[in-house]
């Protein structure tokens, strides 16, 4: 891939916008061109200390909006899109799935046919790269294997199947108009910037305002946890030396069952707020369980690290201390994104479970 300049989607949420900041820091003579549409995930505070640098452009806009994408793919000479952008919370899509459809299927169809019609006869050294999820593979039985690139596609939620439509079209258009793609499937990402109606933010701001911690169900679903810049780096390692056509599995070999990641959560948020370790134990509070939900996901990594020489560098209990002290300086922030109609979709969400 030659030395283009490249278009993120998605780049104000949680990981588009580390993946942005790495970039801008990185490739100084390139110019990364972030296009977002802003909704209530997105946030541009999330990027305030690199909105003047001089390669970073920001254009608020939506993926389905086909000429919009053209235009920015053309001002700025793009020749590799980057795409995160995507309704992404699982609870959400069971609410209402149209709007994971239209931005997750759509969306992508829309990114795709422009970068073909823009890129044309030229596409050989572009790069379209799909940044997906390790939910599409469905659900792995507690204490046996784990999902590499040969598993099939099995989505359980509207959001899996709408992040599994989507590769299915990246691939037929590497298959049918030889676009030169790239997708990865990774597993959860924790870190700064995640908006809190995702588990570990979720659980710091209630611990903080001694709120019910709701863990769904048994509390003993498994999710395999990376940190945000380890994907980000091995984002940039496939976007770089990924092989066209290839699909890349990245995690980060770190199961925890949800019951334990809260109880280590307790802990941590009540040591760094000065409270007697465990106080807020009796602040977990078992609901309902998510409906379908994946009892376990386990990400095989060996492809991107034979491959690509990747490895995560950050070990899980130093990313968690330094996550949670992140969100707890950060109160300015989690007010923020937590006002609005935040709470109304909190109270609808768990008033039912
Ligand atoms: P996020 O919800 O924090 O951010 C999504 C961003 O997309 C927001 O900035 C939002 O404004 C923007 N967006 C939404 N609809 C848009 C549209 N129609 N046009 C333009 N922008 C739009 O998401 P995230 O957790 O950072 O995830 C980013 C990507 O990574 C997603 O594609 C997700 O499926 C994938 N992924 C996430 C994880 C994870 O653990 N968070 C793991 C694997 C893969
Ligand atoms: O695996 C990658 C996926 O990880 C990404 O593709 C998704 O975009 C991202 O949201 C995440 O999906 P999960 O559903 O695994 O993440 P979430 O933080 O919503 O939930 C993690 C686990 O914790 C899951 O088993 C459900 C449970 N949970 C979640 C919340 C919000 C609770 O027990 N209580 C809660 O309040």
């Amino acid at each position: 891939m030659n030395k283009h300049n490249i278009l993120v989607t998605g780049g104000a949420g949680f990981i588009g916008s580390h993946l942005v900041r790495h970039l801008v820091g990185k490739y100084p003579d390139r110019t990364t061109v972030n296009l977002d549409k802003l909704t209530y995930a997105g946030n541009p505070a999330n990027l305030r200390d690199i909105e003047s640098a001089g390669n970073y452009v920001f254009v608020r806009g939506d993926i389905c909006d086909a000429a919009l994408v053209a235009d920015t793919i053309r001002r700025y000479n793009i020749g590799a899109i980057v795409n995160l952008a995507a309704e992404t919370h699982v609870d959400r899509s069971i609410d209402d799935p149209s709007v994971f459809a239209r931005t997750n299927v759509l969306g992508t169809l829309t990114l795709l046919q422009v970068a073909r019609d823009c890129w044309g006869g030229e596409a050989a050294d572009k790069r379209f790269y799909q940044v997906s999820t390790d939910e599409v593979y469905g659900s792995l039985p507690l204490g046996g294997g784990a999902f590499s690139e040969s598993s099939p596609y099995a989505p359980h939620s509207p959001y899996s199947a709408s992040k599994a439509s989507a590769d299915h079209f990246v691939r037929s258009f590497g298959d049918t108009y030889s676009l030169p793609t790239l997708i990865s499937n990774c597993s959860n990402n924790y870190g700064s910037y995640q908006f809190p109606e995702k588990l570990i933010p979720l659980m710091v701001n209630n611990i903080r305002l001694d709120r019910p911690l709701p863990v769904y169900g048994s509390g003993l679903n498994v999710r395999d946890w990376l940190h945000v810049e380890d994907h980000v780096e091995a984002i940039d390692l496939i976007l770089h030396n990924g092989r066209p056509g290839e699909t890349y599995c990245i995690g980060g070999s770190n199961e925890r069952t949800n019951i334990d990641l809260v109880r280590l959560l307790v802990r941590t948020t009540d040591r760094l707020l000065g409270r007697s370790e465990g106080t807020s134990e009796r602040l977990i509070t078992f609901v309902g369980d998510r409906a379908g939900h994946d009892m376990r996901y386990a990400i095989d990594s060996s492809k991107l690290r034979r491959e690509l020489g990747w490895q995560p560098l950050r070990t899980f209990e130093e990313g968690i201390e330094q996550t949670v002290a992140w969100y707890l300086e950060n109160i300015e922030w989690l007010d923020s994104v937590t006002s609005g109609d935040y709470m109304h979709y909190y109270d609808r969400m768990y008033s039912g479970r």
